[in-house]
């Protein structure tokens, strides 16, 4: 039997444990899913190295498909040590894109944050180029509260200079969660 610390419909949401290396594996070496990442894509075996050492780290989340147990993404979520405030992050195998998972796991993250661990406001940033997270961002709620021009740079272009993008920042506070769920 799972041990979720949260569940929503059809996801549990648990720690990462050292056993998740190979599915959790399959997200990391996608280029296409890392292509937003600042940490870009990983060689296999440190793919499967990093998923051990997700499991001793409190920020991250593995997202389990509750019918089967099968791990789909995980999720961020780091304490900014600033007053109540914390910052939600996601990552999704590519296979289980155009399903509503992604969404209902953050917004599933809002609820358990908000009520269970006194969290304020919950913030997100993403390169405005990311389509998918962007509107993922919207569908949960969260509003944007700006947006830093060329602020940031996890690729080069094809003149091997940094590929500078906009970035845009969200937030959501627990009063406006409350209000429209
Ligand atoms: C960002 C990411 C998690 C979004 O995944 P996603 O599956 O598109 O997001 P959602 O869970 O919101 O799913 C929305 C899609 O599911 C569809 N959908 C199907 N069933 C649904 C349901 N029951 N509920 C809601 N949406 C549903 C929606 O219509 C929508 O489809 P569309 O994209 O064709 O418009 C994913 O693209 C990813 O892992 N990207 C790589 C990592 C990354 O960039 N992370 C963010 C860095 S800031």
């Amino acid at each position: 039997m799972e041990q979720f610390i949260f569940e929503t419909e059809r996801l549990g949401i648990r720690r990462f444990s050292p056993s998740d290396s190979e599915e959790f594996a399959q997200i990391l070496t996608d280029p296409e899913v890392c292509y937003f990442e600042p940490s870009g894509v990983f060689p296999r075996e440190k793919a499967l190295a990093v998923a051990a050492k997700l499991a001793q780290d409190k920020r991250f989340f593995a997202v389990v498909l509750k019918e089967n147990n099968f791990l789909i993404g995980k999720l961020f979520f780091e304490d900014k040590d600033f007053f109540g405030a914390y910052e939600i992050g996601y990552t999704f195998n590519r296979s289980y894109w155009g399903k509503g998972y992604a969404l209902e796991s953050v917004k599933g993250m809002f609820r358990y944050a908000f009520e269970k661990m006194n969290v304020r406001r919950i913030i997100a940033e993403v390169d405005i180029k990311n389509t998918r997270s962007v509107d993922l961002l919207e569908r949960a709620g969260m509003r944007r509260e700006g947006v830093f021009k060329k602020s940031a740079a996890f690729r080069k272009n094809s003149l091997g200079e940094p590929d500078f993008s906009d970035f845009a920042s969200y937030a959501i506070l627990k009063d406006e969660f409350n209000i429209r769920s």
